[in-house]
């Protein structure tokens, strides 16, 4: 469908359009509304997505009154992932295995379920790379994102992690919280990132997930892990999103590794996210295309 036809088809906004929203503080910078209203325009939906930033007392407030007024679905982002779990109705397995929601459904009778849907996200980039047995993986961060990768990488197969962290005390304390819990049977070992632990590690691996911010724009030149580390089954998972590639996705495919990008990581939790309200199959191409588009107006 050419852009013209696809704004024909989009309907105009009126009393009868349905509401989504994003929680996040700041919010002026949140990607969801671009992906998710890409996404109802593809599929012709009468719907919007819009940004509202609660102050973090007024949270609940905003919540139960938005949800009385009829809202549709919620995205919930920093601050608010873990602040918003106990004002909801019931929690998805995702959001149970990592404390933390960026989904609210609201069903028909006005039941909150919060999911956690970086955590499918990940899983679906598993299933952008080459299928074989993944026993070892290393991850680099111990933040918010990391805790999504780890409950997906439980759930990929993965039986040993390493979890790289400049704060060591940070990625022990992950492990304290997820070990025997989101993290299910997969075993955890926290480590000081060094350059020593770094090729260690990675030298028994056979995935890499960064949810650390190097290499991140304006510092594109850098990368978490020197290309040399790097080989063909070592394959990779990055959240950056911009660059898309970042130097690591790069090279890892140079030396004949997959690599997915935080670019396929953000699509594919909007994706689940929009299954989970509107039971869609939504149109990841025009989600995609809006993203990489902003994205590339930007740099
Ligand atoms: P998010 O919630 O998006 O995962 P975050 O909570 O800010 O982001 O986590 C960022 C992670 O990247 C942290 O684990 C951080 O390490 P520290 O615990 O030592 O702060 C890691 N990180 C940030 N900048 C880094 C850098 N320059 N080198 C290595 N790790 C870095």
């Amino acid at each position: 469908m050419s852009a013209a036809d696809q704004t024909k088809k989009v309907p105009p906004i009126t009393g009868a359009t349905r509401v989504f929203a994003i929680f996040g503080r700041p919010v002026g910078h949140a990607l969801s509304p671009l992906i998710h209203n890409a996404a109802f325009a593809a599929a012709g939906e009468d719907a919007v997505l819009v940004g509202f930033s609660p102050s973090p007392k007024g949270l609940e407030t905003a919540l139960r009154g938005l949800v009385a007024a009829g809202c549709a679905g919620l995205t919930i982002t920093i601050p608010f992932k873990t602040e918003i779990v106990p004002m909801l109705d019931e929690l998805g397995d995702s959001a149970r295995a990592t404390g933390a929601v960026n989904t609210v459904a609201i069903g028909k009778d006005g039941r909150l379920t919060g999911h956690n849907t970086d955590v499918d996200g990940v899983l679906r980039c598993f299933e952008r790379l080459p299928k074989r047995p993944r026993e070892r993986a290393v991850m680099l961060g111990a933040g918010g994102a990391a805790r999504a990768a780890v409950a997906a990488m439980s759930r990929a197969g993965i039986s040993q992690l390493a979890i790289l962290n400049r704060t060591q005390a940070k990625a022990e304390a992950l492990v304290a919280e997820m070990a025997g819990k989101g993290a299910g049977p997969m075993m955890l070992e926290a480590v000081g990132l060094s350059d020593q632990s770094l090729a260690h590690h990675l030298a028994e691996a056979a995935l890499l997930v960064n949810t650390t911010p190097v290499g991140m724009y304006p510092r594109g030149d850098e990368t978490p892990v020197p290309a040399a580390l790097l080989r063909e089954r070592l394959d990779v998972i990055d959240a950056i999103y911009r660059p898309d590639p970042t130097r690591l996705c790069h090279d890892a495919r140079s030396a004949g590794a997959a690599a997915v990008s935080g670019v396929d990581w953000i699509i594919a939790q909007g994706v689940v996210a929009l299954k989970y309200w509107l039971g869609i199959e939504p149109d990841e191409a025009a989600m995609r295309a809006a993203l990489t588009g902003f994205l590339s107006q930007r740099n």
